[in-house]
């Protein structure tokens, strides 16, 4: 069970360009909400805002609706005359709708929205986002598959418990939303590993817990060749446990060299290298809240002694 990366960016630019907006200034908002992956509505709703003998005379219709943040967005200039009237109108609004959701954003202010969704730490990992190649998966996106395979894993482990094996670091927040998605019982134990050309893939950090007899789920960041995944699997088979199959948040499928059985896969992605949401470049971007594909120039040298990446594909 897996779920190809949803909305490329190609179908949102193209539903983008399919609507009609009044002003360019709504597209290019338009464009922004599709490039951080933020479902949007262009003028879904109108709301009545002053009636004359039973007909409505006046009403209002903001030019976004975002379910995922239940949020009305009225996109406004810098011109006073009419910031001042669709003031007026949004505190009428309010005051007839008060469970209504509503903010008047000025251009400037796109970015402080993002915090707000919980994109903030774009800014923290300085990171800016004409950086971003592009977000291939929304934090709303995550959260919604992470859900999905809590509800099927803990269908399929109904009346058992079970062990939940972490492969550090990367595996830092699908775990823990991961296990708080599961509804059975379960212990949480951690692995670390240790690359190297030479001697090749060890354990730098064994498990704590015995696992002999136990139901073990071996949850991964990323599946890329699979050469980690099968030298995990052949040390776990050797202590025993009553079973033992993998949950990965991420599948880069055409990368594979060795065949591993991934019974539950998060997103099946292309060949490209991700950070976010726990996957790093050189330690950087865990934090961010989505996952995404940095432009070539992040990883290029830059004179300040930044290191080059030519093509790899492995997190160092
Ligand atoms: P594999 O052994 O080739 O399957 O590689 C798996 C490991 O490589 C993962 O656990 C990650 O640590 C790392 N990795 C592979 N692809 C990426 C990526 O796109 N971003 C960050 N780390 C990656």
């Amino acid at each position: 069970m897996t779920a190809e990366v949803q909305r490329p960016l190609a179908a949102l630019e193209e539903r983008t360009q399919r609507v009609r907006f009044a002003h360019p200034a709504e597209a290019e908002f338009a464009a922004f909400l599709d490039f951080f992956r933020i479902a949007w509505e262009y003028e879904p709703h109108s709301f009545p805002l002053r009636w004359q003998d039973g007909r409505v005379v006046e009403q209002f219709t903001p030019d976004f609706y975002l379910p995922e943040q239940d949020l009305y967005v009225e996109l406004t200039t810098m011109k006073q005359s009419l910031v001042t009237r669709k003031h007026r109108k949004v505190r009428r609004l309010k005051e007839l709708y008060p469970h209504v959701n509503i903010v008047l954003l000025y251009r400037k202010d796109y970015h402080e929205l993002l915090s707000r969704f919980g994109y903030g730490s774009v800014d923290i990992t300085s990171l800016r986002p004409e950086q971003i190649e592009r977000v291939l998966l929304s934090p709303t996106e995550i959260q919604r598959r992470v859900a999905e395979l809590g509800r099927q894993i803990s269908e399929d482990y109904a009346g058992e418990s079970l062990v939940l094996i972490g492969v550090l670091k990367g595996i830092t927040f699908f775990l823990a939303d991961l296990a708080r998605a599961i509804t059975r019982p379960l212990a949480i134990d951690y692995l670390q590993l240790s690359r190297d050309l030479r001697e090749g893939v060890a354990i730098r950090k064994d498990l704590d817990l015995d696992i002999s007899g136990k139901h073990v789920l071996l949850v991964e960041d990323i599946v890329n060749t699979g050469l980690t995944l099968d030298f995990i699997l052949r040390t776990l088979r050797e202590r025993n446990p009553a079973s033992i199959e993998v949950c990965a948040l991420l599948d880069k499928a055409e990368r594979r060299l060795v065949p591993v059985p991934v019974k539950y896969v998060g997103f099946t992605i292309p060949n490209e290298f991700v950070v976010g949401y726990g996957l790093d470049y050189r330690e950087l971007y865990r934090n961010l809240p989505f996952i995404c594909v940095l432009k070539r120039e992040v990883y290029e040298a830059n004179g300040h002694g930044q290191h080059v990446v030519t093509g790899r594909q492995e997190s160092p």
